[in-house]
């Protein structure tokens, strides 16, 4: 069920996450599945719907600075950045306090809590009358692509959520920038709307996530393969197979677009339509994805990241394109 956000909605909302139910949350960046984040029982839920291993920990949602105090240790970095960035897409990843009272399941038994303050409106609303932290990852099931719309999520999830707070298209339309901020040195690990540069000209030069599927899991949601649509993806294209769409960026003199991230290659512009058009050409008359290339500046970064991690690798190409759906 969708329903406009009128204030009895939130309302509703405040008593779905009492009983421990899971909402639909819009944000900023994607939209979210939110619950209770004191709630072992609400957390799971979180956890079965998205059909998520219990060992990727998710993002706590606070509505003001104030509101970590409790459940973190704020070093001077962690304090200029959210003074900077938040309400905003910038989620720290800071040593959990002894006493904080989030769920363990929620932070996947780590030492560590992943913390966001969105800046949506109705975000905010919603927690600061619930008066405590959200749990919320990207409400879309484990590994497809994140939801930019209510209808997204309706369409992936809906019939597991009672309700689905309606707050229009994400502006962003690109999960948040995570900055570890657990160690000595800062570590991007996923790279979003806020740029490296712009957190370096607040804290100084921070590192690159060395991470590979083998290391140790930091951010287990960075696994290699990860926001991917059912059919194959090619990146980069230069060409065009029979039976592929083609997600175009600019303009092309030889190749016929079929849906364009943006026609005056704005990278802003392509971001907030990533993931709807990659939904919008995962169809059965298509037999594949081609994108066209994406410079790797700015938000190009991170929509080249989210890509990287979508397409599909060279060997199982092959087979997908053959029809054979493993
Ligand atoms: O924009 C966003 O960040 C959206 C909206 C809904 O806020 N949320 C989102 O959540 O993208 P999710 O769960 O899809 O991605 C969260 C990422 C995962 O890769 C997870 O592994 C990582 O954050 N993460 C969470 N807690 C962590 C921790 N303590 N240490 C390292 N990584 C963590
Ligand atoms: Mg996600």
């Amino acid at each position: 069920m969708i329903v406009p956000s009128a204030p009895h909605d939130i309302q509703t909302a405040c008593r779905l996450l009492q009983e421990g139910q899971v909402i639909g949350l819009p944000t900023e960046t994607v939209y979210g599945l939110a619950a209770d984040a004191f709630q072992d029982k609400a957390v799971a839920r979180i956890f079965e719907v998205k059909n998520r291993p219990t060992f990727n920990p998710l993002i706590i949602h606070v509505a003001s600075l104030e509101d970590v105090a409790d459940l973190v240790d704020i070093s001077s970095k962690a304090q200029a950045l959210m003074a900077k960035f938040w309400p905003g897409p910038l989620t720290l990843i800071l040593p959990r306090k002894k006493e904080c009272p989030i769920s363990f399941l929620a932070s996947g038994g780590l030492d560590t809590l992943a913390i966001r303050c969105p800046a949506h409106p109705l975000a905010r609303k919603l927690i600061q009358t619930y008066g405590r932290p959200l749990a919320a990852p990207s409400a879309n099931r484990s590994t497809s692509i994140s939801p930019t719309s209510s209808q997204d999520v309706l369409a992936s999830l809906g019939n597991q959520v009672p309700l689905i707070l309606e707050g229009g298209p994400c502006k962003i339309g690109l999960e948040s920038t995570i900055l570890d901020l657990s160690d000595k040195e800062p570590v991007l690990l996923r790279p979003g709307s806020i740029l490296k540069e712009d957190i370096e000209s607040v804290i100084g030069s921070i590192a690159l996530s060395q991470q590979n599927e083998s290391s140790l899991i930091k951010a287990p949601g960075m696994m290699k393969r990860h926001y991917a649509p059912n059919r194959p993806l090619r990146l980069n294209v230069t060409d065009l197979k029979e039976g592929e769409a083609l997600l175009g960026f600019g303009s092309s003199k030889n190749l016929p677009i079929t849906l364009n991230l943006s026609k005056k290659a704005d990278l802003t512009e392509a971001a907030t339509n990533l993931f709807r058009m990659l939904r919008e050409l995962d169809q059965d008359r298509f037999v594949g994805i081609a994108v066209m290339p994406i410079p790797m500046t700015g938000l190009g970064i991170a929509m080249n990241d989210r890509l990287q991690r979508a397409a599909t690798p060279e060997e199982k190409f092959h087979t997908l394109m053959a029809g054979d759906p493993s």
